[in-house]
């Protein structure tokens, strides 16, 4: 559990603030000087195509890497994330793309998994009423906390996966690609949940390649670009904005249509 009384994050302060981190593999530049604040209530997306550095970055903070230069500060103070288990009992939780769920146990066993010998110890019962508190108070809409994982849809299966990363009260959650693999309504339901997480001043990393879903519920755009930081943009950025950060081009298709766009609207303009 975190060392970190509530009082020392007051609300709307960084929880996590990284001041020049850097991460070379060998040769291999992954991450440049990569500098963001995360606060508490707050949800930062993370964007940037293939290779820009966003599963190392979250290795680094869920204490799966160390960096190779930098500092990471966790609710003011400066942290060492030496291995997950310290990332974790600081208050870092992450829920990696492939959720990490055993497919045959049910709802309450895979809340609890791995957290059986913690200090409260707990029977039964008491995991199922935990389990269902935890997910009343997300709204989840879960049928029955004694069903398999493997009946649950994508959506049921990704909120039981963050419940599991909440039980143990962390300040910042990391979710890679939350909504990766679901359709309309079940993204919309995962997008509500991120909401609730947020309203319990926690604060959220969420890791996504669909900027509609980062719009919706991103406070702030952290853009990624080769291992650097290419632009920290408000939700309400263009869409040229941002696919621009992303590519680092101002020429691309997005622009191109937005330019044929205008010139329709506007032809004298455009023209003159
Ligand atoms: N363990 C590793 N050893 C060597 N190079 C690595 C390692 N992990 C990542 N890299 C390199 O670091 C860079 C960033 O990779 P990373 O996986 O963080 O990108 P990403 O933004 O998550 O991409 P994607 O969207 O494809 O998941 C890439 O060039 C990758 O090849
Ligand atoms: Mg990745």
């Amino acid at each position: 559990m975190s060392d970190f009384p509530e009082s020392a994050v007051p609300h709307g302060a960084p929880v996590l603030s990284l001041r020049g981190i850097s991460k070379h593999f060998g040769a291999v530049s992954a991450l440049s000087d990569i500098e963001f604040d995360v606060h508490a209530g707050e949800v930062v997306a993370l964007v940037g195509d293939n290779g820009a550095g966003k599963s190392t970055l979250v290795k680094i903070l869920a204490g799966v890497h160390q960096p190779s230069a930098g500092e990471i500060f966790f609710a003011g103070k400066p942290v060492k994330l030496v291995d997950p288990s310290t990332a974790i009992d600081l208050g870092i939780a992450t829920v990696f793309q492939d959720l990490a769920l055993c497919e045959n146990l049910d709802v309450v066993a895979n809340i609890f998994l791995g957290r059986e010998q913690r200090p409260w110890h707990l029977d039964e019962v008491s995991m199922e009423i935990r389990a269902w508190t935890l997910l009343n108070e997300l709204s989840a809409r879960i049928p029955s906390v004694r069903e398999p994982i493997a009946s649950l849809s994508g959506g049921q299966r990704q909120t039981v996966a963050i419940a599991r990363s909440l039980l143990l009260d962390p300040k910042l959650i990391m979710l890679d690609e939350p909504t990766a693999a679901l359709g309309v309504a079940q993204t919309a339901e995962v997008l509500d949940l991120i909401e609730r997480v947020r309203a319990r001043g926690l604060g959220v990393l969420m890791i996504s390649h669909n900027m509609e879903d980062v719009r919706a519920v991103a406070d702030r755009i952290v853009v990624l670009r080769l291992g650097r930081n290419n632009g920290i943009l408000a939700p309400d950025a263009s869409n040229e904005e941002l696919v621009s950060a992303i590519t680092g081009a101002s020429e691309n298709s997005v622009t191109r249509r937005a330019g044929r766009r205008a010139l329709l609207e506007h032809p004298n303009e455009a023209r003159s």
